[in-house]
């Protein structure tokens, strides 16, 4: 098992300086692969992070009868080359994804991809609106909760495809073609809104969404389902209006830049300290994070380029309640934990979304934070400094937290299980050794049972 070290001697001793180039968002990319089984054709998608999702998906669209190439700058290689190679050959982190996509496609995404990665749920709607069937394997994913699909499903239903889980598959079948409704989502749901509107893209008739997520990779998927063709009214606001096309057309676009990896590195200067240049990275998409550390007493200067975050004094502490965009991200909710467990004051920390995401609490406690956890509140004293001991990453985000949280420890800190971090971060551990932090990957036994 591979596990990443930290050495420091604690917040503000070993400050980050320079500059952190930001590529395309993880959690746009794999929706944007998923739309291009709607036209038949070549569909290029660029500016793609390099990170093994991208892999998987490229071996899911492969499996349901696609020709994939992921390239990276110099080379091209075959997808079912490069799924193991978290990091690929890349330098830069991001990858061209061209896909090939065939008049007769496959309809079942099996079990054994679909269990790696949440995000092939978002090949439902393409396959239900594209062959009028689908056998989607109920996914796996991050270990943050419980994560249900009912959304997914009523709204198929609603618009007209029969649908039902069958031996841990989605099965939806539509007995002629689907046509448009008026829906409405319980909650604005990320992964419901883009497969219900990658359905109603090619539905007959008009179809609207209301309360739907508004986060700026929705606004990604739709602008490039406009680019193919599709009638969208409504992209950024609550409600979206899709008025059905009979086919699409594949497109060229590259991936709306990562701003939760954007907010990480903002979180890693306030956490260590420094001076550190996001490049590619929107602040206007961070407005409530970027905000909250400039009024902690952090300095944050935003240009056309990307943005800047200073901090050369311990922050203030600041509550924290995570909803959908605009609101707080919850990708972004252990960061703000770790940041609260170093800063001066006590923070109130509400978790509205994912509610297994306080598991991370228990390793940041782990570490010597204080904090106590009560349903989806966390209490969080701020401390002078951490401690650093092993500690497991669970997820994505909390591998990549705990990383920055070693970084305000005293002593050595090693994550194990970062494998989790590789999912979504290329190269992290490279570019903190880049801005000066002592970091390094380390092969650890396995965990007992
Ligand atoms: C996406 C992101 C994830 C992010 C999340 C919220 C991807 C691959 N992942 O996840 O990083 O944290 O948005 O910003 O894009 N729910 C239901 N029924 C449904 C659908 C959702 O109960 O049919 C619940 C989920 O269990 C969860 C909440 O709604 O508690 C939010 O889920 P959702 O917005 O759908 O997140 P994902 O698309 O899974």
């Amino acid at each position: 098992m591979e596990g990443f070290q930290v050495v420091s001697r604690g917040p503000l001793s070993s400050p980050l300086t320079g500059s952190v180039p930001v590529g395309g968002a993880k959690n746009s990319a794999l929706k944007l692969m998923a739309a291009s089984l709607l036209a038949v054709g070549r569909t290029v998608v660029t500016n793609v992070p390099d990170i093994l999702d991208v892999h998987v998906m490229a071996r899911l669209l492969q499996e349901l009868g696609c020709t994939v190439r992921v390239s990276t700058g110099s080379t091209t290689e075959d997808a079912s080359t490069t799924e193991d190679a978290p990091n690929g050959s890349s330098r830069t982190g991001t990858l061209e994804v061209s896909i090939d996509v065939p008049a007769e496609l496959g309809h079942e995404a099996p079990y054994d991809l679909v269990r790696r990665l949440r995000a092939s749920i978002s090949v439902l709607g393409p396959l239900v609106a594209r062959c009028g069937r689908a056998k989607v394997a109920l996914p796996g994913g991050d270990n943050i909760g419980s994560r249900g699909l009912d959304m997914h499903i009523t709204g198929l239903h609603e618009l007209g495809a029969q649908v039902r889980i069958e031996h841990g598959f989605v099965v939806a079948e539509v007995p002629d073609r689907l046509r448009g409704a008026n829906l409405w989502l319980d909650f604005p749901s990320v992964g419901a809104t883009e497969n219900l509107v990658m359905a109603a893209v090619l539905a007959a008739g008009t179809t609207v969404i209301d309360n739907v997520a508004r986060e700026p990779e929705i606004s990604d998927l739709c602008e490039m389902l406009v680019a193919m063709g599709a009638d969208i009214e409504g992209i950024t606001t609550s409600t979206l209006t899709v008025r059905g096309v009979d086919e699409l057309r594949p497109v060229e676009h590259a991936t709306v830049p990562d701003r939760i990896v954007s907010g990480t590195w903002a979180f890693a200067a306030a956490v260590a300290g420094g001076e550190l240049t996001v490049s590619g990275g929107r602040a206007r998409h961070l407005d409530i994070v970027l905000d909250k550390l400039a009024s902690a007493g952090g300095s944050v200067s935003a240009d056309a380029d990307g943005f800047t975050v200073r901090v050369d004094k311990r922050l203030e502490s600041f509550d924290v309640v995570t909803l959908p965009y605009p609101g707080f991200p919850t990708d972004l909710q252990p960061f703000a934990m770790t940041l609260a467990a170093v800063s001066d004051g006590t923070a109130m920390i509400t978790e509205n979304v994912f509610e297994a995401r306080f598991m991370f609490a228990q390793e940041l406690a782990r570490l010597g934070a204080d904090l106590r956890t009560d349903g989806h509140h966390a209490v969080v004293r701020g401390k002078p400094v951490l401690s650093g001991a092993p500690v497991v990453a669970h997820d994505i985000r909390a591998g990549a937290a705990l990383v920055l949280a070693g970084l305000a420890a005293d002593g050595t800190t090693v994550v194990a299980e970062s494998h989790h971090i590789d999912r979504g971060y290329p190269r992290f551990a490279e570019t903190l050794r880049r801005l000066g932090v002592e970091v390094e990957r380390v092969e650890l036994p396995d965990l007992a049972p």
